[in-house]
């Protein structure tokens, strides 16, 4: 099949980048089972450094960004879907060096797509995307690790963004009492709307260098890494536990080892790209279950055309975007 269709690509020129709607082939999709007709991505703070040449991210241009995408199945060599199953992707290799979400359609292995559940719409999983799926895997985590709502407050940093913003609502909505860390003084009301029970500034952050601070948290939600998930882990309680999924801030982590042995604290590490399908697909579950979110739609910063959405990259790689930015990919 060479039938043609709307597709955003990054191009590389003298070392700028830039992205732009084009006009691609299926057969230049790469090899794999199932080709997906994508109705919705989104944009995650990845896609922006994929799309600004980030080669720890995407190591060869031309490239279509997008490590989200669901839609329906337009056929699957592996025999697991039927064509037109509702489906979605997100992580593994899709829109890093595989062409991804910001097209009409992928092409990607059987193994790396989840059957979308019944009580959940094509629009509502790209609205959660890869933020709802990590903040899932985040709170997953800290419940694991033995953290309950009648234990104090927990803390999330980097709150307006997608994990943050989502990790907000979802805590709230297991009964937590969330404290949102934002650099975005104009956002606290959105943030309480979304659930959290009151809002700190950045500075809340700093730790002029102490090796412990004042016990505070139950549990943690850290999108920044760096100083302020170093602060965040000194001012854990007693036994609570840190999830630490993001590096927005920094990849350095400046601490002693005095909150582990001293304070019994643990350090949950979060990855949602390359976790096991059956494992993404419960978190999808719950997501779609108990877990459902009643406020999701308030998550929504902006919906987006393709043609639309490369105005947007320069925005988040800033810190500016509050909440989720929906991208409609095909009708
Ligand atoms: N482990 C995984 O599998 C996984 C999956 C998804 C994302 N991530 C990572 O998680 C982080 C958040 O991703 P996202 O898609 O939610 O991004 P995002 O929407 O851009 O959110 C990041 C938020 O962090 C805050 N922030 C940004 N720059 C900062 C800085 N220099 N210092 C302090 N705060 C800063 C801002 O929130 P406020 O203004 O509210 O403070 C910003 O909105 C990224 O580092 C991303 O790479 C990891």
């Amino acid at each position: 099949m060479s039938e043609m269709f709307s597709a955003l690509l990054t191009t590389e020129q003298a070392g700028q980048y830039q992205t732009a709607l084009v006009q691609r082939r299926l057969d230049e999709l790469p090899p794999g089972e199932v080709l997906i007709r994508v109705q919705w991505s989104s944009m995650n703070y990845k896609d922006a450094l994929s799309a600004s040449g980030n080669k720890g991210v995407t190591r060869q241009y031309p490239h279509t960004p997008g490590i989200d995408a669901a839609g329906q199945v337009v056929s699957d060599d592996s025999g697991t879907f039927a064509e037109g199953t509702a489906v979605l992707v997100t992580g593994y290799d899709l829109g890093m060096n595989t062409a991804g979400g910001y097209g009409e359609y992928i092409r990607v292995p059987a193994g790396w797509v989840v059957r979308l559940p019944d009580t959940l719409d094509v629009r509502e999983a790209m609205l959660l995307g890869t933020a709802g799926l990590t903040a899932g895997l985040c709170v997953q985590a800290l419940l694991d690790s033995g953290v309950t709502p009648e234990d104090g407050e927990v803390l999330v940093t980097g709150a307006t963004g997608g994990v943050g913003s989502l990790s907000v609502a979802l805590l709230a909505h297991l009964g937590f009492s969330v404290v949102a860390a934002t650099g975005k003084d104009d956002a606290h009301d959105w943030l309480k709307a979304l659930g959290a029970a009151s809002c700190v500034g950045r500075e809340a952050l700093a730790d002029a260098g102490r090796p412990m601070l004042k016990p505070r948290w139950a549990g943690a939600v850290d999108t920044l890494g760096g100083e302020p998930l170093a602060s965040v882990i000194k001012s854990t309680a007693y036994g609570g536990s840190v999830a630490c999924c993001g590096l927005a801030a920094s990849t350095d982590l400046p601490l002693s080892v005095f909150p582990f042995i001293l304070r019994n604290v643990r350090l949950l590490g979060v990855d949602s790209v390359e976790q096991p399908l059956a494992a993404k697909a419960a978190i999808w579950q719950r997501l779609a279950t108990d877990w459902r979110l009643p406020q999701l739609e308030q998550v929504l910063a902006e919906e987006v055309s393709l043609q639309a959405l490369p105005g947007w990259f320069e925005r988040i790689l800033a810190g500016g975007v509050r909440g989720r930015v929906l991208v409609r990919v095909s009708g």
